[in-house]
């Protein structure tokens, strides 16, 4: 359990909320642990009819700790790692989830709203998948997810120039929903919510399992996961996640491939 992720079960809804709002919500592993925990035990939770989840403060999520990100690459970081457990579960999550995000979705922000069935953004909401800035590789299916959703060409621009997708450009694109000025982003999408709670969820199950194939999903993510494995540990990552904790750019053309 952390501090760091609220979760609160009202009306047969669920809130999880990431909850560090001093470092932009990024996600740490005990974050990413209680979230697991969360859509684990939310399977078998009659109460659960209904997943949200929402961003504490003026942010939905910077993304994965990159502080993190350089522990594990240097082998400081030790212990068991969530990251994994989150993404099969958000993958494999058959109550339906509703995202509720404004301000910036960087990296894993922006990958996991593509397994969350309805997507409010506030107009203030930026997506970005800068794996590649950070000399990673994209991860959470989204190799495989965001070309099918928006397409080859655009998906590749998002990937390798890890640019900012605006609000109405991601509405445009079939990332979201709905687009809604900031102050109705939770009411909206708590409206939405209680419409899906009133749906019969066996059927909203069943037809999400026909829409998305989990083994596919996960397939896609093992093969990302032992790419992203390698791809921490190599030179470019470091230099990204040095230049990161000395707020300067990297340089990656000094480094041969
Ligand atoms: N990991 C760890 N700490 C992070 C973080 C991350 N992903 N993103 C932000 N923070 C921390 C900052 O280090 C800073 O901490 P400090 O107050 O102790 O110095 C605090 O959160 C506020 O961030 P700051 O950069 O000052 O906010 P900003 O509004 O100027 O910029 C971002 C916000 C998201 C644009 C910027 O923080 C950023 O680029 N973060 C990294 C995003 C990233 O690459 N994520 C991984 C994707 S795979």
């Amino acid at each position: 359990m952390t501090e760091h992720i609220k979760i609160e079960s009202k009306d047969n809804i669920l809130s999880l909320t990431l909850a560090r709002p001093d470092k932009k919500n990024a996600l740490t592993n005990v974050m990413y642990g209680a979230l697991a925990d969360a859509l684990l035990a939310a399977e078998t939770d009659p109460a659960a009819r209904v997943i949200v989840i929402r961003g504490e403060g003026d942010m939905f999520t910077a993304g994965n700790d990159v502080g993190e990100f350089a522990a594990i690459a240097t082998g400081a970081f030790k212990g068991e790692r969530h990251v994994a457990r989150f993404i099969q579960a958000i993958a494999r999550a058959t109550r339906p989830l509703v995202a509720a995000v404004q301000g910036r979705a960087v990296g894993i922000g922006t990958t996991m709203l593509l397994h969350c069935d309805f997507v409010v953004l506030a107009e203030d909401a930026q997506l970005s998948t800068p794996f590649v800035n950070l000399a990673l590789v994209p991860e959470a299916a989204s190799t495989l997810l965001m070309p099918l959703r928006i397409g080859y060409a655009r998906a590749y621009e998002m990937f390798a120039f890890g640019e900012t997708v605006d609000a109405s450009t991601a509405l445009r694109l079939g990332i979201a929903n709905r687009v809604v000025p900031l102050e109705r982003l939770h009411a909206e999408a708590a409206t939405i919510a209680q419409r899906l709670a009133k749906l019969p969820a066996g059927s909203l199950a069943a037809t999400k399992r026909l829409m998305r194939n989990p083994e596919v999903l996960t397939a896609q993510i093992a093969a990302e996961s032992e790419c992203f494995a390698e791809r921490l540990t190599t030179a470019e990552a470091r230099e990204a996640f040095t230049a990161f904790a000395e707020r300067r750019p990297p340089d990656f053309a000094k480094l041969a491939r």
